[in-house]
This record gives C-alpha cells, sequence and structure tokens, in this order.
C-alpha cells in the first residue's frame, strides 16, 4: 500500500509519498533518481532564476523524504541536492593541480591607464577587439571542473599552480549546478568568484555577536573562511553564492568569451546579467561610472569592473605575463570617503607591545557598512594630521579591513579643542612606554607582565601557522590566563585534564546580562589531544611560534635551517647572525635580544621538557632549498645574467624539475631573447605563464615576510 499526502494549490496538485511497502530497491533507486531531477530543477529555479514554483515547506518534504530514501538504500548520485545540506567533514583539504595556473588580473585605476591598455591591445592584434565588461565580485576565486555535466571538483585559486580540493563545501552553494542541463561540452572547466551576500553577511555577524566570537571583517573574508571550513553543514549554513566568469575547455559551443558565458547559463550556472559587449572606451567608461554609482544598490560587495577582449583568437596573440592574462585588465574603484567626528583616541596594546592608536568616530555610513572605528597608526601619523578631539576627519575605505583617516578640516576646529597626545604610561599596565630611536612605534616593555602581550603572544604560539592547537582560541586562551593557570607558552603544557575540566569564563556583552560558561569533558579532552599533536610541529614553526619580534614564518626558517638547533641559535651573536643571508641588523638585535632574557631561557627548557622539537630534522632541512618542489620549467631562449644551464641548474637546485619541452604539465617557460615562436605560440596557447630571467630570480629570491 503506497500512501500519499496531498497538497492542493491553485492550479495544481501534487502528491506526496509518505510510506510505500511495496517499495523494493530498484523502485527506490528510480525514485531517487527522479527526486533528485526534480528537486534540483526546483533549486535552479530558485536560486538562479529567482522564479520558484512550488513553496519552501513542499521542496522541504521532497528533500526530506530524499534523504530518508538515499539513507535507507544506501544510494545516492554525484548531483544529489542533499549534498546542499553538507555533512561531510574534511580534515585536510587535499591539494590539487589546476588544469591552468589560475592567474590574477592587472590593476587600473584612472580612464588614462585604460586607454594605455586598450592602446596596448590595439598594437598587438590586427582587427579591432571588442570588449566585455564585467563586475569585479569581491570574494574568493573558485574553479569548478565538471565531466559528463556533473560537478567533478572545486578548487580555489590556492597559489595559483594548485589549490584546495572545497568539492564538499562548494557542493552546498545552491546557486552552483550539480547537474548541468542542455547542451554542455563533455569536460570543461569554469571559474567565478564566491561571494558572501550582505543579508547573509550581517546575519553570521549578529549571530557571532551574541555567541561572543570575534566578528568577520567583511563579506570578502566571511566567504573565505566559510569556504575552508571543515564541517559542511556549516558551510551550507552561511548563505554563500556564487557568480561565474570565464570558461575554459576543449569543445565549448563558442569562438568567444561573451557567448561562452551566454551558453553557461543555459547550462544553469549564475552569470550575472550585468555583462556587457563595448567598443569604445566611452563606453567602458560608463559601464565604469554606472557600477561605480550603482554598487552600493547591489546585494553584495563588488570593487571595480573587469574588461576583457571577447574574441578567442585575439586574446590567444596577446596572451600572458607571468602573473596576469595581457587581455584582460580590472578598473578598481576609488575608495569612497566620508567626513565625521573624532571623538577619542583609545591605544591598544599588540602582543609585541607595540601600542596603536585608535581612533573612536561619531558612526558614519562608509561603503555600506557603519564605522566606528579607524587605525592612527602611531604618534608621528597623530601629529602629521595635528590631531584635535572633535576634530572633523575624512575616513577612507581602501580594499584593507580598517579605514583609515586620510585628512582633518582645520577650518572648523575649536579653539578651545584638546590636542590628541600619546601616553607615557601603558594604558593596561601603567608601565613607562619606550620609543626606540628610528622607530615609528612606542612599545610597553613589561612583556612579563602586561596582560594583552600575555594573552597575544599565547594566541599567537597557538595559532595555525604557528603550533596549530586548533582546539584552543582566543576565548579559551582568556579564560586560562584569567584563572591564572597560564602565563606563557610553557604552562599550556603543565596543564591537565583535573585543572581544565569545569574551568568557568564569565561573558560581558553590552546591554545584557553577564553569563557563564565553563569548560566541558569534552573541550578538556580536545585541548590536552591538542597540545599533544603539537610535540610534532618542526622546529622552524616552534621558533616562529616564540613570536620573537621581527621573525615571521620566512626568517624562522632561515634561522632553522642555518643554525639548526635551538641551542646553537641561543647561543648566536649579533656579528653571527647578520652573516646568515638575508638577516639584517634589526632582526640580529631582536633575536639576540630575546635570547639574553633570562625568563625566555627558562621557558625554551621547559618547552623542551614537554617534547617541543628544538632541532631540525633532516627532511626539514632541505625545506628552504626546495621552494620550487613539484613545479616544471622549460628553459627557452638566450639570457643577460646566466646561461640557459646555469638557469637549468638553478631549476634542479631549487627543487624544481626542468623539461624540454611545452607540455600540459608545465608550470612555467622561463623565456629570454629569441625564444623560439613554436615554444611562445604552445605556452600561450595552454595558458602557461612566459617568465623573464628577472622574474625566475624573483621567485627564487621569494621571501614572505
Ligand atoms: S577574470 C584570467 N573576472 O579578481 C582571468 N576575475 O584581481 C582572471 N574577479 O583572481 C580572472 N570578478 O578572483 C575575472 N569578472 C571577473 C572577476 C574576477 C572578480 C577576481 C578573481 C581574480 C581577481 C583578480
Amino acid at each position: 500500500m503506497v500512501l500519499f499526502t496531498k497538497f492542493e494549490r491553485k492550479d495544481y496538485t501534487i502528491f506526496v509519498e509518505l510510506r510505500d511497502k511495496t517499495m523494493n530497491r530498484e523502485k527506490a533507486i528510480e525514485k531517487i533518481k527522479a527526486l533528485t531531477s526534480n528537486l534540483n530543477r526546483h533549486n535552479y529555479l530558485y536560486y538562479v532564476k529567482a522564479m520558484p514554483e512550488i513553496p519552501d515547506q513542499e521542496f522541504d518534504m521532497l528533500l526530506k523524504e530524499l534523504e530518508k530514501l538515499e539513507k535507507e538504500y544506501d544510494f545516492r548520485l554525484p548531483d544529489s541536492p542533499t549534498f546542499r545540506v553538507g555533512g561531510d567533514l574534511t580534515k585536510d583539504f587535499e591539494t590539487r593541480k589546476h588544469g591552468t595556473p589560475m592567474l590574477s588580473l592587472g590593476n587600473t585605476y584612472s580612464e588614462g591607464e585604460l586607454i594605455d591598455f586598450l592602446k596596448r591591445v590595439e598594437k598587438n592584434i590586427s582587427t579591432t577587439p571588442e570588449f566585455v565588461c564585467e563586475l569585479k565580485y569581491d570574494g574568493v576565486a573558485i574553479s569548478l571542473t565538471y565531466e559528463n555535466g556533473i560537478l567533478d571538483h572545486a578548487l580555489t585559486r590556492g597559489d595559483g599552480i594548485q589549490g584546495d580540493d572545497v568539492t564538499m563545501n562548494v557542493k552546498t552553494i545552491k546557486s552552483i549546478p550539480l547537474r548541468l542541463q542542455g547542451n554542455f561540452p563533455e569536460s570543461f572547466e569554469i571559474r567565478g568568484e564566491i561571494i558572501m551576500p550582505h543579508s547573509s553577511f550581517n546575519r553570521l555577524n549578529e549571530e557571532r555577536t551574541t555567541q561572543g566570537l570575534q566578528l568577520f571583517a567583511n563579506p570578502r573574508n566571511a566567504a573565505a573562511g566559510s569556504l575552508k571550513m571543515q564541517d559542511s553543514a556549516e558551510v551550507a549554513k552561511r548563505g554563500l553564492d556564487c557568480f561565474l566568469y570565464f570558461v575554459q575547455g576543449e569543445n565549448l559551443p563558442g569562438d568567444n568569451h561573451y557567448d561562452n558565458l551566454r551558453a553557461a547559463a543555459t547550462w544553469g550556472f549564475n552569470v550575472p546579467n550585468t555583462i556587457s559587449r563595448c567598443k569604445t572606451i566611452e563606453e567602458i567608461m560608463e559601464f565604469i561610472n554606472l557600477w561605480d554609482q550603482g554598487r552600493h544598490e547591489l546585494e553584495y560587495d563588488i570593487d571595480g569592473v573587469v574588461i576583457k577582449v571577447n574574441d578567442y583568437q585575439q586574446q590567444k596573440l596577446l596572451g600572458f605575463t607571468a602573473k596576469t592574462p595581457r587581455w584582460a585588465i580590472a578598473y578598481k574603484f576609488k575608495a569612497e570617503q566620508v567626513s565625521t567626528i573624532l571623538d577619542s583616541v583609545s591605544f591598544q596594546v599588540g602582543r609585541t607591545g607595540s601600542i596603536t592608536p585608535v581612533a573612536n568616530l561619531k558612526p558614519v555610513l562608509l561603503a555600506g557598512t557603519t564605522v566606528k572605528r579607524a587605525s592612527l597608526h602611531n604618534m608621528d601619523f597623530i601629529e602629521s594630521f595635528n590631531l584635535h578631539l572633535s576634530d572633523r576627519v575624512f575616513v577612507e575605505k581602501g580594499g584593507e579591513i580598517i579605514p583609515k583617516i586620510v585628512g582633518v578640516d582645520t577650518a572648523t576646529r575649536k579653539d578651545n579643542a584638546e590636542r590628541v597626545t600619546f601616553p607615557e604610561l601603558c594604558p593596561e599596565c601603567k608601565t613607562p612606554l619606550t620609543r626606540k630611536e628610528g622607530e615609528a612605534n612606542h612599545y610597553c616593555p613589561n612583556e612579563e607582565g602586561c596582560p594583552p602581550q600575555i594573552k597575544g603572544k599565547l594566541e599567537h604560539f597557538i595559532s595555525r601557522k604557528a603550533m596549530n592547537i586548533e582546539s584552543l582560541g582566543e576565548g579559551k586562551i582568556e579564560m586560562l590566563f584569567d584563572s591564572g593557570l597560564v602565563r606563557n607558552a610553557a604552562d599550556l603544557y603543565d596543564l591537565t585534564f583535573d585543572k581544565l575540566n569545569g574551568l568557568e569564563k564569565t561573558i560581558i556583552h553590552d546591554g545584557k546580562e553577564p553569563r557563564k560558561v565553563s569548560l566541558r569533558e569534552k573541550s578538556a579532552n580536545a585541548i590536552l589531544e591538542s597540545l599533544e599533536k603539537s610535540r610534532k610541529v618542526p622546529f622552524a614553526r616552534v621558533l616562529y611560534a616564540l613570536g620573537i619580534r621581527y621573525v615571521g614564518e620566512t626568517v624562522a626558517r632561515k634561522l632553522a635551517v642555518h643554525y639548526k638547533t635551538m641551542d646553537a641559535l641561543k647561543m648566536a651573536t649579533i656579528m653571527e647572525l647578520i652573516l646568515v643571508d638575508e638577516i639584517g641588523e634589526r632582526i640580529a638585535e631582536s633575536v639576540t635580544d630575546w635570547f639574553s632574557n633570562a625568563e625566555h631561557l627558562e621557558i625554551i627548557e621547559r618547552l623542551k621538557n614537554h617534547g617541543i622539537q628544538m632541532e631540525l630534522l633532516s627532511e626539514e632541512s632541505s625545506e628552504e632549498e626546495n621552494i620550487l618542489e613539484g613545479k616544471t620549467f622549460v628553459v627557452s631562449g638566450v639570457f643577460t645574467h646566466f646561461s640557459r644551464d646555469e638557469i637549468k641548474e638553478a631549476i634542479i637546485k631549487f627543487g624544481g624539475k626542468s623539461a624540454g619541452s611545452i607540455s600540459g604539465n608545465t608550470d612555467f617557460v622561463v623565456a629570454g631573447e629569441k625564444m623560439g615562436p613554436s615554444k611562445f605560440e604552445k605556452a600561450n596557447k595552454l595558458g602557461i605563464p612566459i617568465i623573464s630571467e628577472g622574474e625566475f630570480l624573483e621567485m627564487i629570491r621569494k621571501t614572505e615576510d
């Protein structure tokens, strides 16, 4: 017997099957297929077309039914809409090579620069170019690969050569089709931008406020953070969206960008209908001005306009530089400015003791968000504006998170206005501040006794790139500090289950009742487990985790490779240190200063006794030399400073591979003068970056600090 529940609508009636005792596997699979296809269609109508045909409850009921059948019969199609709700956990995202490198775009900021771009394009092609103008969506780049109409994998940009496989998370984004419709090519890649609409962003930050979690600074950061979450069910709740802007593959229907994007829209992709074909600079500027004005009406952030040569033949002729296509360019909108009143200035203490003055402003709306604070950087910055309290100041928001003060209206300043001065004592622990000669920042020297410095150092120690102690975060560090259990990194390793279990903290939110939270058994065990795991963290990262001023990741790696053990580094003098490649006086002095402090030496000793890595393991020592690992180069042409063989030797020395001919596996072509035209043509065809001798040298010299 089959039971149905009936929904009567004006134009139609639907029946939802409740229970079917005659259901067998074969029938169930048929049903799963039908439900999958039906739900995917409704999903597309709702999220891409914004024209739903059935009410939300009906959709949810059908989805629940599918979910139940999939579980019962252990059968799920790769495009099942149940992937949309997530649930799969990803421990570490696997990296995967891009079919062709994911490049970025050159930037322009004025009509003049844009005219130069147009001239460069025209000079290099014989036919008149047509351009496609698109919005520059401010989110996270994504590459989606479809095989036979099914989403096969989704990769982040990563370093452009390889990215993280975030397929499970991407499948939860409802506007990304899991199965295509219409007449699509068998195999192709489509790239676009994952964005977080303002409505999702505001909702997320409201939730985080009530949970006492740190807020995301902007929708871009929130989208990036969401995409890398380990729990796809959480990603599903984040309300992400995706706009597509680039198709590539063998059998695309059109011979130009615009037609293929339009075709992609018919396959089910969310291709914004804001894209427009333009021929002249006037038309392009009209598009730019339209969106410069209109961007605030959009439900998502854009930071400019992208202008692309439409025709593929012309694109091919123009080719690529090392990092960007020569056939496309971004026009970035100017940062917006508003004026507001400077109410007061607070002085924040960072983990290294540096004091950052922060302007508290009368709240003002700027580029869609309310601005209340702006960084004032240091004393020189304050003095350069001769800032006074109650001044009318001009605030700008560029690409960066924190808005900046770019000017002050002295004409409206009152005669009795109070000048902003720098404090002499630390605002947190009242220790007299110091300022080294030639340095812009003031510091609180009370490293061991100043609370924000202690907490900041601990937060740095546990951070992902340092000891990666995942189960501890800002809130738990605060808890451990307030309880008096932890004052330095070594104290973390003295923690026991009994000390952690039941630990309490009071959370106070503006205008709300204080709330007590306590640490449960599960968290206590997780903390102990991740501390245990951190004993395996390599020496270079341990060195970075110590938080020595100016010792960033790259410097830490250099020092670890050179000195090999903490004991050897401890003994190093300034003179020895500055002989190490790329270590200057400033770093050398900071390192020797740090090791001359008895308390630091004690922490090191205790960490060592707790089994933290204090020596470079043999496989790590080659890390520095292996910066080209996994990359294949083809060297062609005549060079200015080195012979071709010397360049090939350098590639091998730094862990890369040197190949004779260009293929799909080639990552870079190092080109000198007189590079063969066939090689040039092939590299362009495959979208392989062609780099100069200088760019190659930059690559092997590259530092991250
Ligand atoms: S085209 C080779 N089009 O901007 C083609 N990119 O600053 C490269 N972006 O990495 C990309 N909107 O993440 C293109 N309409 C658009 C875009 C766009 C945003 C992002 C993309 C790219 C970055 C470059």
